[in-house]
């Protein structure tokens, strides 16, 4: 039997005393203010047993993490047109890098970097009526959590300072890969991007990619096919040019996102999440790659 609770304590320890905790996304203001002390786990076991550390019951800035949700509301809408919009090959560049995006004429390498996740979000606003509601409402059910909400101050905020993603959208528009207002598209990533979510919420949001698509309460299902594709993303892209170094270190399906969290899974066993805001070069989460690498590795858990 493993011990998780002294595994989950025993991670917290050995990291609270590292000094190098890394950097706070300073690009959007609002991210700016967190404190870098924050650390926070919850492990969620598909047996129904939980157990969690530090931090986790206070919310944080979801960032891209959520383009993992938005991917799979999509992927359940309209499979078929998708694969013309976007790739499914990592692109070993950062997360908004955007030259790969002309040379290769407008088609994202993958739906979790910048540009791919925009054309994500121009689908599901041409498919719903409200889409930041209906992602909502989503996460919501996913979660049986009504409380989740955006945090706006953080969507206006990298509204006023996101311009590479300004360029992004408006070069994904000059390629014909945007059928909708460049202003529209990014309204509608720049929320999703703050939704607010704790360690605990996330693990119940991304528990249906470990359970075959069917989430917490049963109430949402997604195909079995799909969560296939959508855990094989998360291995080769979730981390953009480094996420060989994550499947290297950690070897679980996982996403980033700039607000310091990380959520994994092993499927059919558990859903595991950190969040310590201070991120490395490649804006990962510095503390959360390392405390999901302590995890496997003391666990002996991974899918190899
Ligand atoms: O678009 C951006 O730059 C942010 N809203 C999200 C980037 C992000 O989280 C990358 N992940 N590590």
């Amino acid at each position: 039997m493993i011990d998780y609770q002294t595994i989950l304590d025993e991670i917290q320890h050995e990291l609270s005393t590292c000094e190098h905790r890394g950097k706070v996304a300073s690009y959007i203001p609002e991210l700016a203010k967190i404190d870098t002390a924050n650390f926070g786990m919850h492990l969620q076991l598909l047996n129904g047993k939980s157990y969690h550390t530090g931090r986790s019951k206070t919310p944080f800035s979801i960032q891209s993490i959520s383009k993992v949700l938005t991917f799979a509301m999509a992927i359940a809408l309209q499979n078929h047109n998708l694969w013309e919009r976007v790739g499914v090959e990592p692109s070993g560049n950062p997360f908004n890098h955007l030259s790969l995006l002309e040379q290769e004429k407008g088609i994202p390498r993958n739906p979790f970097i910048n540009t791919g996740a925009l054309v994500i979000c121009d689908i599901l606003i041409s498919e719903l009526e409200h889409p930041k509601e209906a992602f909502l409402d989503f996460v919501r059910k996913l979660t049986n959590d009504p409380s989740i909400n955006y945090n706006t101050a953080v969507a206006k905020s990298e509204q006023r300072t996101g311009f590479k993603n300004f360029a992004a959208a408006n070069l994904l528009k000059s390629f014909g890969n945007l059928k909708n207002d460049v202003s529209e598209v990014l309204d509608f990533y720049f929320h999703q991007c703050a939704l607010e979510i704790n360690c605990k919420q996330l693990c119940n949001a991304f528990y249906f990619f470990a359970n075959n698509g069917v989430c917490i309460n049963n109430s949402t299902h997604l195909k079995d096919q799909h969560v296939k594709r959508i855990n094989a993303l998360m291995l080769t892209c979730g981390f953009y040019d480094e996420a060989g170094e994550f499947a290297f270190e950690v070897g679980l399906p996982g996403k980033s996102g700039v607000g310091g969290g990380i959520v994994a899974l092993l499927p059919d066993e558990f859903v595991i999440s950190v969040w310590s805001p201070g991120l490395n070069e490649k804006g990962n989460s510095k503390l959360g790659m390392m405390a999901l690498e302590m995890f496997t590795t003391k666990t002996e858990l991974s899918i190899f």
